[in-house]
């Protein structure tokens, strides 16, 4: 008899104990969110959300915690705070980000937030395994003054990234810091590493000022129409690309596309971007 007046911590419980950390870290979150962007965004309208959200949260794989909170809001199909927040799943177009959305059907087109990557795992090519990975592995809650609040260090690793942001969230001008950014992950796919993948060449040069390269067509990259490919402007000004630099997003966007490996264009069926600089006339 006395056994059973032992509380039993069935699945309820344990479900009743995770809500209540998930809810006290959104009001954490958002009670020192009183200035810049999220500056909206209020704890009544995430807490709300979150509640209509239920469903859709149990679906979200448990080394992923945080996306489930940030979809809410950033997944079109699930938005009904009414603030109109730029999408990074399901939107009506891609972002500067890309998207996430082909990452829910198959996994190898960049970073998955919801379920795990079945090749990858949580193991960034070129850098150590991670224990968890979503939305608050790249980016902060709330505004800390870096571009798109994205973490200031990772991997102990700082990682301050500049850039004009367009508040369309679409045409930025990369200023600095971006590469260093991806490279806190990846880590051998930056820096002085030399790597060549298993499956043949992965790894390209970045930092490089594409107007002074011997082997890179700067006049041919400026004045190709409609170009797929971008690079960093560390004068900030796009009215003059001299000292424009090769990057991670030369290439890549930064959370997923419909191409293979987040690239910016269908690599597996030509190398369009890549002729934007390495033209073959000379
Ligand atoms: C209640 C809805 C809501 C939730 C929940 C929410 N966001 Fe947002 N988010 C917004 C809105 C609205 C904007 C655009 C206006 C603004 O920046 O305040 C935004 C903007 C952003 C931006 C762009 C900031 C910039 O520099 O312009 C990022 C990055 C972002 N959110 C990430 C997140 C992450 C990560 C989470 C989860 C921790 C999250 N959001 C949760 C509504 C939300
Ligand atoms: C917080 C760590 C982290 C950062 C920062 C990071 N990545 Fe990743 N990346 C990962 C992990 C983990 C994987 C493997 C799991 C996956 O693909 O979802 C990955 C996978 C990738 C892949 C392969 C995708 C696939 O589906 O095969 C590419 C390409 C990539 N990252 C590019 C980038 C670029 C570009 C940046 C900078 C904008 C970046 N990463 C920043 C952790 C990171
Ligand atoms: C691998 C790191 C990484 C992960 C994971 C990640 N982001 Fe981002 N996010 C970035 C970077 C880098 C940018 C800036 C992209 C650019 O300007 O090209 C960005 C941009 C954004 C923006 C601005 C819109 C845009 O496309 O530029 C929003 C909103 C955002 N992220 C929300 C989220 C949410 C919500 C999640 C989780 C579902 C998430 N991010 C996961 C790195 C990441
Ligand atoms: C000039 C273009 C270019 C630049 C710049 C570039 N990449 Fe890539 N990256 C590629 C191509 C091409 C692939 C292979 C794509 C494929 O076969 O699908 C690739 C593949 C990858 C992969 C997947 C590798 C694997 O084994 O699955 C990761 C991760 C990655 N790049 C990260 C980065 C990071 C981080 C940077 C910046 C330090 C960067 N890339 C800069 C073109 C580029
Ligand atoms: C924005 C311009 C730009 C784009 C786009 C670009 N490259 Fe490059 N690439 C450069 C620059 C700059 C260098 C350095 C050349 C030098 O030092 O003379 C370079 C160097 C190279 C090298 C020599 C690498 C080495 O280790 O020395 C190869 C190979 C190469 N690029 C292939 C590619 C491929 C493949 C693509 C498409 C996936 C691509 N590039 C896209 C600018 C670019």
């Amino acid at each position: 008899m006395g056994v059973e007046t032992i509380p039993f911590y069935g699945n309820r419980s344990v479900r009743k104990t995770t809500w209540f950390f998930i809810f006290l870290a959104i009001a954490m979150m958002l009670a020192t969110d009183a200035l810049g962007v999220h500056e909206k965004v209020g704890c009544a309208d995430c807490l709300d959300q979150l509640a209509s959200q239920v469903p859709h949260i149990r679906q979200i794989h448990p080394d992923m915690p945080e996306s489930a909170l940030c979809l809410a809001c950033h997944d079109a199909l699930r938005d009904t705070s009414g603030q109109h927040p730029p999408y990074v799943l399901n939107g009506p177009v891609d972002l500067a980000g890309g998207s996430f959305s082909a990452t829910l059907l198959t996994d190898g087109n960049g970073h998955n937030i919801q379920v795990e990557d079945a090749a990858l795992g949580l193991t960034p090519p070129g850098g150590d395994p991670r224990v968890e990975m979503d939305c608050l592995s790249c980016h902060d809650p709330n505004n800390n003054g870096n571009f798109r609040n994205l973490k200031t260090e990772i991997n102990g690793i700082p990682t301050p990234v500049r850039a004009l942001a367009d508040p369309n969230y679409r045409n930025n001008v990369y200023i600095s810091g971006m590469s260093q950014f991806c490279g806190a992950c990846h880590e051998k796919f930056y820096g002085d590493y030399n790597t060549r993948g298993a499956n043949g060449w992965v790894r390209h040069p970045v930092g490089i000022n594409v107007s002074t390269a011997t082997n890179a067509d700067f006049n041919g990259w400026v004045s190709a129409a409609n170009k797929v490919t971008q690079a960093e402007l560390p004068s900030g000004d796009p009215a003059n690309p001299t000292g424009a630099r090769v990057f991670c997003l030369t290439c890549h966007r930064a959370h997923a596309t419909s191409y293979s490996d987040a690239m910016r264009w269908d690599y597996g069926n030509g190398a369009g971007g890549c002729l934007e600089c390495h033209t073959f006339q000379r």
